[in-house]
């Protein structure tokens, strides 16, 4: 029947992906959005897609893979960045919105029951417009997105009071992903920052499996790569450990960092007491259409990018026994990819642009007889 279900899905998604494909990628992003706030609302849709799920994926007890301090029910988490929502000028804006009723996250409902494990955000302290213009691209020679969203969100007050609103019906298990505001520069008022939007979704009695703290968007104008990756972990790190626990912190890096702060990281995020790595978020890199604008590179070309950052984070984790895992993230595109990262659990966002949206079941169908873990 699994089978059955994704041949069908397969048969699908060719017919509809050169449709799909008419739209430009930013196009067909806002469109989704459109149908996904939409689908949020059905509770036939949703139990439509959590049957599809339960045809298409491993069934959950079947493989969990424990990992980061959570018991997921499958090996693949759909990436930050999906399920982030509207962007708004202001908190009051924002808050308005969410008093109104309007779905300010699409896809918050539909997706996990689609999907399973995903990871929302990444919320800011403040909300976020994000960048002006064509912001996404993708490249189906090379396979390829790039992005420069610039972390479009409604802020952690108006997404944790929207979710709170709906925590009936939030998933299971789920993750949310929480970041600095770019261009705040002292490491004193990020962690503040941090601390600040973790404790309102925990304040509104929103508690999702992890929180992930992203310490690495390409597309914002940081470079992650000047600074010191130990040292950011402990200021940042350590403190919200302490408020969120027992739900476990993991946090998000960048690729192309240097080998100094990728060995720095393991040991550093053992004693703060971070659970496990995403290695990593999109390349930062000139955006097709602007050599002076940055656009962070996801897909098949960050693959080899997210790999190195992996063989180096792997071999340091080694020395750690155990207490901090490694999510691989980054061009998990296929079941070769997903072998290739031979970590317990992965990320990926691209694929759905390839693959469609049951991408994760095909990767993982793919990569089932020689990933066993
Ligand atoms: C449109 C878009 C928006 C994204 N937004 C975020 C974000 O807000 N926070 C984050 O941590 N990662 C974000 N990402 C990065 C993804 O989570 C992921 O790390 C990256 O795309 C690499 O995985 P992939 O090669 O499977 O795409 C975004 C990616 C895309 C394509």
């Amino acid at each position: 029947m699994p089978d059955l279900t994704l041949r069908l899905y397969l048969v699908l998604w060719r017919a509809m992906r050169p449709l799909f494909f008419l739209n430009s990628p930013q196009r067909a992003h806002d469109r989704v959005l459109v149908l996904l706030s939409e689908l949020d609302g059905s509770d036939l849709a949703t139990s439509f897609f959590s049957r599809i799920h339960r045809s298409c994926f491993p069934p959950a007890g079947d493989r969990p893979a424990e990992v980061g301090g959570v018991r997921l029910s499958q090996a693949l988490i759909l990436a930050a960045g999906m399920v982030k929502g509207t962007g708004f000028e202001t908190e009051q804006d924002a808050l308005k919105a969410v008093t109104a009723g309007h779905n300010i996250l699409p896809g918050w409902r539909s997706l996990p029951a689609l999907l399973g494990p995903v990871e929302f955000g990444s919320f800011t302290r403040w909300p976020r417009m994000g960048n002006d213009g064509v912001v996404l691209w993708r490249d189906s020679l090379s396979r390829s997105t790039h992005n420069r969203v610039g972390l479009r969100n409604p802020g952690a007050r108006a997404a944790a009071s929207f979710l709170e609103m709906r925590h009936e019906k939030l998933p299971a298990i789920w993750g949310i992903n929480v970041a600095t505001s770019p261009g705040v520069d002292d490491l004193r008022r990020q962690g503040d920052e941090l601390l600040e939007s973790i404790a309102f979704f925990l304040d509104a009695g929103v508690r999702p499996a992890w929180f992930t703290l992203n310490i690495s968007c390409p597309n914002t104008g940081d470079d992650p790569r000047g600074s010191d990756s130990a040292a950011l972990v402990q200021t940042l790190c350590e403190p919200a450990v302490q408020l969120a626990r027992p739900t476990p912190i993991w946090i998000k890096v960048a690729p192309d960092l240097g080998p100094e702060q990728y060995r720095a990281l393991p040991c550093a995020c053992a004693s703060s007491g971070v659970r496990a790595i995403i290695a990593t978020n999109t390349l930062g890199q000139a955006s097709p259409e602007n050599p002076r604008q940055q656009a962070g590179l996801g897909g098949a070309g960050l693959f080899p990018h997210a790999r190195q950052a992996q063989e180096l984070l792997q071999g340091h984790l080694l020395g750690n026994e155990g207490s901090v895992d490694l999510i691989a993230c980054g061009g998990i595109l296929d079941g070769a990819s997903w072998r290739a990262c031979d970590t317990r659990a992965g990320q990926y966002w691209s694929a759905l642009v390839w693959r469609g949206p049951l991408a994760a079941a095909l990767i993982l169908r793919e990569g089932r007889n020689d990933h066993d873990h």
